[in-house]
């Protein structure tokens, strides 16, 4: 029995949060295992209403749960940076989910802005650290509103957050060249900007290196820096398969890692804590302008739910959700929000139907 936190949160994040409940619900129950969510209201709405974020207890409460499947926090209303400190990076480092794994797979039947690309050479992961560098919000403003105002905001790391980051990073490298040649074939990159960033850039360096040289020494290993990592993206994708790097930059990336495997419409993500509640989430944000037209796509979240299902050890059924959503991949005109050929119910159902 798993229960499961719901969070649908803001803009068009429950719709799809529907959907993917709908098709675990549905291959669970062809399965025989049961699952059970249980929705926690914590989105902008709220905070509007009542002035409440994330209360204490609700924080509490969600360590408790098997995993939890969030929508979307961002609300027009709200000044940037509160809910997204409040809850979302709230939640990442309260929970300690300190990998945000974000795959970047195209898959047969989506369109992507590269040229000459296919399905056969972009399919890699980014091993993005959740819980450190600049995210940590150290620093501060001095002077403020003067025309001397100052204002700092430092990248963050111990060797401790980068090294079980890394760790993490090679051991799913192992796993990928295990099961796939063609992943065997490709080296493990570490990507920071080590040319410029010359402390923080330097432990990541060498925590890479001395891990692989003393754990991993049957893999390849590479480093590129970002600004390069950011034009092989686009140039030759097919380079890649496990990438490890810090949080700022793994957000950057992965923005682009999203639009190259069709868009944030098809873009999956987990936040990790190996050992507790791990978060999985679309990851691209409320979309309020398509917010209850039944428009938005719901294969991010679907897919989120697959990876849910996979690391709560349900393989089978992770696999079974792949198959049927690339099945649904292919009858959709566009993954673009209102362009899809279909409602978003409409894509659950055929996920679900597919499924069973
Ligand atoms: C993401 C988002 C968040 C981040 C924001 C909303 C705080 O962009 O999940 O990538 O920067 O991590
Ligand atoms: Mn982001």
């Amino acid at each position: 029995m798993y229960n499961i936190a719901a969070i649908g949160g803001d803009g068009t994040g429950p719709e799809v949060i529907a959907e993917g409940k709908k098709v675990i619900s549905a291959i669970c129950s062809k399965k025989n295992v049961k699952i059970n969510f249980t929705d926690i209201d914590v989105n902008g709405e709220r905070y509007l209403r009542t002035g409440e974020i994330l209360p204490a207890s609700v924080l509490n409460d969600l360590k408790k749960f098997d995993a939890i499947y969030l929508g979307a926090i961002g609300h027009p209303d709200v000044k940037p940076g509160i809910l997204e400190k409040g809850i979302l990076l709230k939640i990442r480092f309260e929970l300690d989910q300190y990998i945000n794994l974000r795959p970047v797979k195209l898959f047969e039947g989506v369109e992507t802005p590269l040229k000459d690309k296919s399905p056969e050479d972009i399919d890699f992961v980014v091993v993005r650290e959740n819980t450190g560098g600049i995210y940590t919000g150290h620093g501060g403003v001095t002077r403020e509103n003067t025309q001397d105002e100052i204002a700092s905001q430092t990248m963050i790391y111990d060797r401790r957050t980068v090294d079980r980051c890394v760790k993490y990073a090679y051991e799913l490298k192992r796993k990928r060249d295990a099961i796939n040649q063609k992943y065997k074939d490709k080296p493990i990159h570490l990507v920071h900007k080590r040319n410029v960033l010359t402390y923080c850039g330097d432990l990541w360096y060498r925590a890479f290196e001395e891990m692989g040289d003393r754990e991993y020494k049957d893999l390849k290993r590479e480093y590129a820096h970002i600004d390069a990592c950011n034009m092989w993206f686009v140039k030759n994708p097919e380079w890649f398969d496990v990438i490890v790097t810090e949080n700022l930059f793994g957000d950057i990336i992965t923005d682009l890692g999203a639009m190259i495997q069709g868009g944030m419409g098809v873009s999956a993500g987990g936040n990790i804590n190996p050992n507790g509640a791990s978060m999985f989430e679309p990851i691209g944000g409320s979309a309020p302008k398509y917010k209850g037209l039944n428009a938005i796509n719901p294969t991010a979240a679907i897919l989120a739910g697959a990876m849910m299902m996979e690391f709560l050890g349900e393989t089978q059924i992770a696999m079974e959700i792949e198959s049927a959503m690339k099945k649904v991949l292919k009858e959709m005109k566009s993954t673009n929000a209102g362009k899809m050929g279909m409602t978003t119910s409409e894509v659950g159902d055929r996920v679900a139907k597919y499924c069973v």
